[in-house]
Order: structure tokens, then sequence, then C-alpha cells
């Protein structure tokens, strides 16, 4: 393969088993026939320059996905880094002093796992649905990065899938993609609550219509490939003046689509230090879940994220620029201790 010097990215419906760009400094392996790749040549104990900034931001916009293993970035390095990529949102844990470094592991403050029962357990199940970060806020996120600190052991899950959005709007039939050409998507930080758990009282009492919801395209112009993309997720309860139960069928439809295992692929965290960065505009995530005897609840998965602000032209969507971000996860809990009091577990509630 011809080595260019050129970083752009490839234009049209280019696959990438089709014709492959290469780097000059990075070196890409794919990791499924149309998306995701591992990125070799980065050594992140030094200063990385920004022609090699440039490259990574290429392949990024290529693949999707990219994973970056046994990288050794502290969490001050890695954040550092992620500024890079552009703006990130604002996110803090009291777990650790890092600004701007999120907090999805499993984990309390004391170090205790997050068990069955706790309003915790039931928050994280919409994770198990394909999803785009923040699609819920006026002002979406474009990219999010994980770094594995500490893991599962191996063969007991943990794994963070994938789903090509890509690929999967270039293979619709053509009556669907001109039935979505101007549709705009709803989404709300409720309703996937209540997809994950239909019949768990707390979200169940939540109504999603009674609160903040944000506008987002279906179809979007990729902006790091030229390709279209389906901007879907667990998030996306309604299609903006579509008939409801129509609007329930096409969603569901879509999410059906991206399912389908050509368009999935599944990355694992082999050690600490392990990165994955994804595009949100150009594919859907999932938390693995359990394999083998299982790790939730048991034993530690400790990731830590940060997120990078849209910075395109879509990056508010249908919104009023401006609109405050609105946070869900505290009229939940107020919800649940109105429910459950102070102790606010829920051991009675079958979530099968
Ligand atoms: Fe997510």
């Amino acid at each position: 393969m011809a080595i260019t010097q050129t970083v752009t990215a490839p234009a049209g419906t280019l696959r990438l088993s089709a014709d492959r760009p290469s780097w000059t400094t990075i070196k890409c392996t794919p990791m499924h026939a149309t998306f995701g790749a591992e990125v070799e040549g980065v050594d992140f104990s030094k200063p990385i320059s920004e022609s090699v900034m440039e490259e990574i931001k290429s392949a990024l916009g290529h693949y999707g996905v990219l994973v970056f293993r046994d990288t050794g970035m502290t969490d001050e390095e890695y954040v550092s880094w992620g500024e890079r990529f552009g703006e990130l949102a604002p996110a803090d844990s009291r777990r650790f002093p890092t600004k701007n470094l999120g907090d999805p592991s499993n984990l309390y403050l004391d170090g205790s796992i997050v068990q069955p029962g706790e309003l915790r357990w039931y928050m994280a199940k919409e994770t198990a649905l394909f999803h785009v970060d923040t699609s819920y806020d006026a002002r979406r996120a474009r990219l999010t990065s994980i770094i594995a600190r500490q893991l599962p052991p191996p063969g007991t899950g943990g794994a963070t899938e994938f789903g090509d959005t890509r690929t999967a709007y270039d293979e619709l039939d053509e009556e669907t993609k001109l039935l979505l050409e101007d549709k705009v998507g709803v989404h709300s930080h409720f309703h996937s609550r209540r997809v994950a758990l239909p019949n768990f009282p707390t979200f169940a009492a939540l109504d999603p219509w009674k609160y903040p919801m944000s506008k987002h395209r279906v179809v979007i112009d990729h902006q790091g490939s030229g390709r279209k993309n389906m901007y879907i997720a667990s998030h996306l309860h309604h299609i903006d003046g579509m008939d409801e139960a129509e609007s329930s069928r096409l969603i569901l439809k879509l999410r059906k689509k991206v399912e389908e295992p050509k368009y999935v692929m599944k990355v694992y965290y082999k050690q600490p230090g392990d990165v994955v960065v994804w595009d949100n505009t150009a594919v859907v995530h999932r938390a693995g879940g359990n394999e083998g005897e299982g790790w939730s609840g048991k034993h530690v998965r400790d990731i830590r994220k940060w997120m990078v602000y849209d910075n395109t032209p879509q990056e508010w969507g249908l919104n009023d620029r401006g609109t405050p971000k609105f946070l869900a996860g505290p009229i939940i809990q107020a919800k649940h201790d109105e429910l459950y009091g102070k102790e606010g577990k829920v051991y009675d509630f079958d979530e099968d």
C-alpha cells in the first residue's frame, strides 16, 4: 500500500475493505470489515506532534473507533491528550482529582462495588442498549474516550460493543432513506432508562414528555468522512411531527438494523492503560455486559472517560444555542428517594 503524506479523510461512501488510506507515522489494523481499527505507532511517553495528532483525527474520521493498547498515560496526561481533539465537556468525579475526567466505573467513593438493588445498578442498565453519548443534550458531544484503570478478570466480560451506523445507513432500503431525509429525532435521558427497564418503578414514574428533550437530525453528514450517518440512540424518544405509533415503529426498525451482527464489533480492554476513542456521529456503542462467570456486582471495573463537544455545524442540532445542560440524574434520584426512602434499595424488582 502506498504511503501518502496527505491525511485528509476519504470522501464519499468509501468502504474499508475496498480502499484503505494509510498514514505516515501511525499504523491502523482494521478490527472489522467496515469500521474500527487498532492503532500502533503512537509513543504516549513523549510529546505527541501535531502531525501525529492530525493522523489520529483523520484515522478516527475514517474508522469511527480507534483502540490504543497499553498507553501508560496518567489521568492528567490522558485528559491533556483529550484536549487536543477539541473542547472537553465538563465532567467531575469525587473519586479522583483530575478535572474533566468522568467516572463510568462501578465504584463508590469508598471503593465498594455497585450492587444489585441499588439505584446506580439500575441506572447503568441503559448502557447495555446501543446509544450515542449525550444526544439528550442540546449541545451534543462528538467524541468519547475511555481509559482502563482496573479491569475485571479476563473471560468475565466488560467489553464495549460498537455498531457501524454509517454502513447500516448505506444499506437501508431507498424508501426508508427517503423517509428519513428531513426527519428530526427527539432525545430524552428518561426515555432510555425506561426502554432498558420498562417496569422499574422509579423510571416508570417519570414521564419523558414532562421534561426537556433535545432535537437532532436523524440523518447527518459525518464530518470526518463525508459519509452520511444515522444518528440514533436508545435515547431517541420520538420523531418530531410523526404519528406516535409510526414513530416508535420506525425507531425500533432503525435500532434493530444496526444491531444486525454484521454491523457490530466488540472491543475488549486487555490491560490497564488501554484507550478507546470513538466518534458518536459515526457509531453507536453499548456495554458488552457479563460473560462467563460475569463481573458486575463482583469485580472492580474502573474505567474513566472524557468527551469532546461536536464542534461542527450540527453540534446544537435544532436546539437553541446556549441551552443549558439538563440533568435527569438528580430528578431520578429524588423520585427514587421519594418512593424508596433513604436506604433506596429495590430488591423486590424482577428486572427480567
Ligand atoms: Fe455511553
